[in-house]
């Protein structure tokens, strides 16, 4: 596919199970600082916060996304929110398929799959995650294990402008360590050349901080990253941003 425009450079920013109202200052600061940038910046606050927060940032070039949806667009599943609550709150992402979801709520691959069918039904590009275990590194078994993420979360139909595929290696995240470039890159290789589309935006996850982002996005394939504990901060989620710019 000569023709497949390049992939877009993305910053996702992942509040996880963090934020208040307060925190909106730090989204409020982060737009303040970012207002044009040529990649695209995201921020998943938890969901009672996306409403605010597209108040907060209306006319930024800051987009908002869920950090989980449902598969169904309506009915009786008490505490759960589907894709169209999102857009409907002002989302144009959503995470599926997080190792924390996977881990604390069993969330499988099929399961992601119907929840990112239900994204794009809503309008929304999906971000599925995926990544092995330390065991599964330690064992040989990483490319195997992405690799059957990869065409189990994604149904047919994915394509660079519905979704983005985040890299997590699950023992990254939160830890402090990350793979090395070597080993990301070979991921990201095996990633782009599985994907359904070529031209998929391809990002790395797992303890991306403002001292190691230049490394990871110099490393060929990272497109950008998914970022947690760093994203919290405006000053630390705009070094990320800034070193993104210039990669
Ligand atoms: P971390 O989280 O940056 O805090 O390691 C990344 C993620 O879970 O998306």
């Amino acid at each position: 596919m000569p023709d497949t425009p390049p992939p877009r450079k993305l910053a996702a920013g992942n509040w996880k199970m963090n934020g208040l109202g307060a925190d909106l200052a730090e989204a409020r600061a982060l737009a303040a600082a970012h207002a044009a940038p040529e990649v695209g910046v995201l921020l998943c606050p938890p969901a009672t916060l996306i409403s605010r927060m597209a108040e907060a940032l209306a006319g930024s070039a800051i987009a908002l996304g869920g950090q989980d949806c449902h598969a169904a667009a309506k009915g009786a599943h008490t505490g759960d929110i589907s894709a169209h609550m999102l857009a409907d709150a002002g989302a144009s992402h959503v995470i599926l398929g997080h190792s924390e979801r996977r881990a604390d709520h069993g969330e499988t691959s099929a399961q992601v799959a119907a929840k990112l069918r239900a994204a794009w039904a809503a309008g929304l590009v999906g971000i599925v995650c995926l990544g092995e275990s330390e065991q599964e590194r330690a064992t040989g078994r990483t490319l195997d294990v992405v690799g059957a993420q990869l065409a189990q979360s994604l149904p047919e139909g994915a394509h660079a402008a519905n979704t983005v595929i985040a890299y997590e290696p699950v023992w990254a995240i939160g830890s402090g360590h990350t793979p090395s470039a070597g080993e990301i890159a070979e991921v990201h290789a095996f990633l782009r050349a599985h994907a359904p589309d070529p031209g998929i935006t391809l990002i790395y996850g797992g303890s991306v901080n403002p001292a190691n982002a230049a490394d990871i996005f110099a490393i060929e394939g990272v497109d950008g990253a998914l970022v947690g504990g760093a994203s919290l901060k405006a000053a630390d989620f705009g070094a990320i941003i800034a070193a993104l710019r210039v990669s």
